[in-house]
């Protein structure tokens, strides 16, 4: 057994890497900003906490991030969880396929976070995931009031259920550390188009939804698929799966 602390284990793949990694009967801590979500209270942005939730742990899996304000915040967090996370065995980083593709702000954001890790000499692994399926549901769900709901219907993406990722993120987190892992993708790449097709097929909403033309170099990335990796089709459930039994919003 092992002492792991997960940072944003309360969050929509850190609950399931929790979950996973009990269920093996490591000791598993959770860092949150809010008393009695997790083992751990503690903010990543002002360090306070950080320490007393590392102490003594063999591993921290880092699945926290603000993504509110773009992920500006995730750099000192980041910062600050390897400042005290210098004696740790292994550290694993949740990214995202294509971030040194796709010039989004959010994006490039968590390349500064995984350089800081790369040049950090902390042993570590970085696993690259695709899209959430919570994440597509959630910006299906932001739109289905509207009467007739805006959507970039040519944008591609290989999305995954979060527990996929997760039973993935544990098995990386119990073995060495790998560098960077090989990415891991959804099992099949859709248009926004099909993914709001499937999730109408259950849901009937968005009742219309609309081409939103978006222009500039970010959408033109999206929609030429920089952000899905054909070639690791590692996630087992399918979208049209998750959309029928998807039940409340992991975000909002
Ligand atoms: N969503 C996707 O489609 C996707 C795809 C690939 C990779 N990823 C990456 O996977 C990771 C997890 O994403 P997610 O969608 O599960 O995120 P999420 O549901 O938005 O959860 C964010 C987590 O971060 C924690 N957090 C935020 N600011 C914090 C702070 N200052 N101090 C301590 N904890 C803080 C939150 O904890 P409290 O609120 O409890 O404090 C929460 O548990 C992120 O790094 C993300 O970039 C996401």
């Amino acid at each position: 057994m092992s002492s792991i602390l997960v940072t944003g284990g309360t969050g929509a793949l850190g609950r399931h890497i929790v979950s996973l990694l009990r269920e093996e009967g490591h000791d598993v801590r959770v860092l949150s900003r809010r008393p009695g979500a997790g083992t751990h209270i503690g903010d990543l942005r002002t360090g306070e906490g950080v320490a007393e939730a590392v102490a003594g742990v063999d591993a921290v899996v880092h699945a926290a991030s603000d993504f509110r304000k773009f992920g500006g915040p995730d750099i000192e967090q980041t910062r600050n969880l390897l400042a005290a996370a210098t004696g740790v065995g292994h550290l694993l980083y949740v990214s995202i396929v294509g971030i040194d593709r796709i010039p989004f702000r959010y994006y490039r954001n968590k390349l500064t976070c995984e350089q800081l890790i790369t040049e950090s000499g902390v042993p570590h692994t970085i696993l690259r995931a695709t899209q959430f399926h919570e994440l597509i549901a959630a910006m299906l769900q932001g739109v289905e009031r509207l009467p007739i709901a805006p959507l970039p219907l040519d944008f591609r993406f290989q999305p995954v259920a979060a527990v996929d990722v997760a039973a993935r993120a544990a098995e990386l987190i119990q073995g060495p550390p790998l560098g960077r892992a090989p990415d891991f993708g959804g099992p099949e790449v859709l248009t926004m188009a099909e993914l709001a097709d499937a999730w109408r097929a259950v849901r009937s909403r968005p009742r219309r939804i609309v081409r939103l033309p978006l222009p500039g170099r970010v959408a033109r990335a999206f929609r030429a698929g920089y952000n899905t990796c054909p070639d690791h089709t590692d996630g087992v459930q399918r979208w049209a799966q998750y959309a029928a039994t998807a039940e409340g919003n992991a975000y909002f």
